[in-house]
């Protein structure tokens, strides 16, 4: 028997709320992550539009596109400015606790939004202990959070209670692998129940209300009729996850992400490097990998990339515009050795679309594996040169017996290690110059002459 759909659609609030850690209530089903940042935007109580005072919505600039496209419809309709604080890798949770708190006390700031995840240099923002900053500061004068989760649930640990955010906005398409199209907002219970009146996207239940007094449940801020199909698909999507995580603790799924992300990095580093690759965020600790070319300024030429990618070796990159760059998302079901196959896809990639660049850059390889040789080969003739110094050295102060002696032989050893110091130094600086074996060869009899003169006067 079919169950009704009422019933399924509270399954579905229930399962998403054990999976990011609130109550079945504090749910509302969303088509994805814009849906959910619009309907919490929506439904605050900004200044209208005329009013003597400013309302700001502060977001950082590591925020997707959307957020922009929904703060200007609100722009728009009220009293709002937004203002934007600039992080960068290096931005600690302190710091960034204390730029809301000081511009919080200066101006009037009703919203904070920020990513947990960044969905461009993959950064993962301490979220819990920023709000907990600003809250220990501002007490009850802090602004509300809306959280981003777009790129972090299934990704990393998400227990919204504990974060202690107003608003969390996500989808089921991205890292759970749900159905597109379906995705969820958690609303904190407390602001559910003294903005009941303010998630106004649904005239038919300000018809309903007539009828039917509001509930404070997340229920209440739903169309009164969805496509239920694809939120049984993201539950689906969730109860997987769920279920990989009793074989696999939560931690340890991320920890299984982090790990092959950083072989991912490395071998990014290592192999494509010479090919001009640069990771956006070395630093990031997420499975969110993004990396450019730096002679490649151009969109063109990561769409190409991506397009080549998914056509020959059924990988799936995201390309980002704003710096241009390709981006990957390395999932709990992924393995080290895919992350190993999908440096030497791009590789290849390289390889057939710039035939010439890559022969120049094999050859800048292969000198700098010659220069490698003649760098150890001089630190190797010269710490011989220098043991049989010290050898001589130890000779002579068993020989000497008098003072003035010893104290004649020291000087002129230190003297002598100066003169090979001085003389390495000066082979390691022409090194740089050479480009053959013969010239290696060239200078090895030469470094034998000089030494030679260095310590026996030859
Ligand atoms: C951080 C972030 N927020 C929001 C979105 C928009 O997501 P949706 O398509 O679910 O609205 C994206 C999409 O990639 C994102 O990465």
């Amino acid at each position: 028997m079919l169950e009704a759909p009422e019933n399924v659609r509270s399954s579905i609030r229930e399962t998403v709320s054990r999976f990011i850690g609130c109550k079945a209530d504090e749910v509302i089903l969303t088509h994805n992550t814009t849906h959910g940042i619009a309907l919490s935007l929506g439904s605050i109580n900004f200044l209208p539009k005329g009013s003597k005072e400013v309302d700001l919505i502060l977001l950082t600039n590591l925020e997707h596109d959307t957020v922009d496209y929904c703060i200007e419809r609100i722009e728009k309709k009220f009293n709002v400015k937004h203002l934007i604080l600039n992080l960068s890798s290096n931005s600690s949770t302190k710091d960034i606790a204390k730029d809301i708190v000081s511009i919080s006390k200066e101006r009037n700031v009703k919203v904070v939004i920020l990513s947990h995840v960044t969905y461009n240099t993959g950064q993962i923002l301490d979220v819990a202990n920023i709000i907990a900053e600003v809250k220990k500061e501002l007490k009850n004068k802090s602004p509300l959070f809306l959280i981003d989760g777009a790129q972090a649930v299934g990704h990393i640990p998400v227990n919204v209670s504990a974060l202690d955010c107003d608003f969390y906005a996500a989808d089921a398409h991205k890292w759970l692998m749900g159905p597109p199209g379906s995705g969820f907002l958690y609303v904190k219970e407390s602001y559910l129940e003294e903005h009941k009146e303010y998630f106004d996207f649904y005239e038919n239940y300000m018809v309903a209300e007539k009828y039917r007094p509001r509930s404070k449940s997340g229920r209440e801020r739903e169309p009164a009729t969805m496509n239920v199909g694809i939120y049984v698909g993201m539950k689906c999507a969730i109860e997987v996850i769920l279920d990989a995580q009793k074989e696999m603790p939560r931690l340890s799924m991320y920890e299984r992400i982090k790990a092959i992300s950083e072989q991912f990095r490395r071998q990014v580093e290592e192999k494509l490097k010479p090919y001009g690759a640069r990771l956006i965020n070395h630093n990031s600790t997420s499975g969110i990998v993004s990396l450019a070319f730096i002679e490649q300024q151009n969109v063109e030429f990561y769409n190409e990339m991506r397009e080549a990618l998914d056509k020959k070796f059924r990988i799936i990159g995201r390309v980002l515009w704003d710096p241009p760059a390709i981006r990957f998302c390395i999932s709990y079901l992924n393995s080290e050795w895919e992350a190993n196959f999908a440096v030497e896809a791009m590789k290849s990639f390289l390889e057939e679309k710039m035939p010439s660049a890559c022969k120049k850059i094999s050859e800048i390889q292969e000198l700098n594996l010659l220069q490698e040789k003649i760098k150890k080969k001089i630190e190797e003739t010269f710490a011989y040169a220098k043991d049989i110094v010290s050898e001589r050295q130890k000779l002579a102060v068993t020989r000497f017996s008098k003072f003035e002696d010893i104290e004649e032989s020291k000087k002129m050893y230190e003297q002598t290690i100066k003169d090979l110091d001085y003389k390495k130094d000066e082979y390691l600086k022409k090194a740089k110059s050479l480009k053959s074996e013969i010239d290696l060869q060239e200078l090895e009899k030469e470094m034998k002459e000089e030494i030679n003169k260095i310590l026996y006067g030859e």
